[in-house]
């Protein structure tokens, strides 16, 4: 199949892509996503062969705004109600219980409850509104790799094996949405995003848990999908915490007999004299744009097959820093520079 790139003006041939059971990547403001009918369970499915998704991974349900959520959802509480008005169309997914029988085992994964996300993307939003049905839309990566921010990861990806990107430059934020679940009693962050738990405490007037109430690693509330390797590019990824591991670091990649990967904001790349055989791609100059350069420069050394180590900064874990921080030590598996 060849896959076409889809522009602005061609959003009703996407749509009826759509319409028609075939899957279409579309952009918004965190990475891109791999849409299909939401409605229709065999197109659901394609999307799990096409990415090479676990079947136990339920997809979130992507629509036009809150009257879309309410033909799915049981009856939002006050709360609910008050975070779509606050942050929709935005960053912010959540999970509602469902009502019975209203969308496929494909998309919740059995689950009786379904991921919901209003994006803030015109383009996407016109999609959805065109295409009358919500779209499902995991990111838009072969599973396990890093999610695309640009049309042209979507593209690495998945050429060949989907109908067509709607291309519309690159996600703003680079890092995916937080996921709230608002099913449960006390409501709980299964993923950090954009949006933090302080913002969304703020909202509700009462506590959410996440990581910072965590006991055990293990009694931390998780998405299905956080279980899987994630986010992980052929080279080992090296956490650089500090100023004297990033002094060592420069000792240990010049004693290496292969390419190195520096990924660091410009004042550490600047700062130091690397050896001829470091290459650095730069993550800006704050925890912001590294979270929107991340996933990029991942994928940049992925094609350099050479670089077998990639050493990238950690940021501190305020604000988007600590979905930067999730990230980061996910496609590193945890491996820090100072263990090496
Ligand atoms: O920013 C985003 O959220 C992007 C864009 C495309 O919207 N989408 C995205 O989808 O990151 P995905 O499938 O890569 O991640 C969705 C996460 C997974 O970890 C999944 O397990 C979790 O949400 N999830 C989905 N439905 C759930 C449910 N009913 N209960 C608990 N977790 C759920
Ligand atoms: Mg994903």
């Amino acid at each position: 199949m060849d896959t076409k790139i889809y522009t602005k003006k061609d959003l009703k041939l996407a749509a009826k892509d759509i319409n028609d059971g075939e899957l279409v990547s579309f952009p918004t403001e965190t990475v891109y996503g791999l849409g299909a009918d939401a409605t229709n369970e065999i197109a659901v499915k394609a999307v799990y062969a096409a990415k090479g998704r676990p079947s136990d991974n339920p997809l979130i349900v992507h629509v036009d705004g809150p009257n879309m959520v309410k033909k799915y959802a049981q009856p939002l509480s006050p709360e609910a109600q008050s975070l779509l008005d606050t942050f929709w169309p935005g960053p912010l997914t959540i999970i509602f219980k469902l009502k019975p029988n209203v969308l496929s085992k494909a998309v919740t994964g059995g689950l009786d409850t379904a991921a919901f996300r209003n994006p803030n993307n015109d383009v996407t939003l016109s999609l959805i509104r065109e295409a009358g049905v919500p779209i499902v839309g995991p990111s838009a990566n072969t599973s396990g790799k890093p999610s695309p921010t640009k049309a042209e990861h979507v593209y690495h990806d998945l050429k060949g094996k989907i109908s067509g990107i709607l291309d519309d430059g690159e996600s703003k934020y680079g890092v995916e949405s937080t996921v709230l679940d608002m099913s449960t009693d006390t409501p709980a962050i299964l993923r950090p995003g954009a949006i933090t738990s302080t913002e969304i405490e703020k909202v509700i007037n009462k506590p959410v848990l996440d990581q910072r109430t965590k006991v055990a690693d293990n009694q931390v509330p998780k998405a299905p999908g956080m279980k899987y390797k994630h986010y992980a590019p052929n080279a080992q990824v090296y956490i650089v915490d500090n100023e004297d591991e990033w002094k060592s670091s420069v000792k240990w990649a010049a004693e290496q007999n292969h390419p190195v990967g520096i990924m660091a904001d410009n004042k550490n790349i600047d700062k130091y004299d690397w050896s001829d055989n470091v290459e650095t791609f730069s993550l800006g100059d704050n925890v912001n744009s590294a979270s929107h350069l991340l996933f990029a420069g991942l994928r940049h050394f992925d094609n350099e097959p050479e670089v077998k180590s990639i050493l990238t900064q950690a940021f501190s874990s305020d604000g988007i820093g600590e979905a930067y921080m999730n990230r980061l030590n996910k496609s590193a598996g945890q491996v820090h520079f100072n263990l090496k």
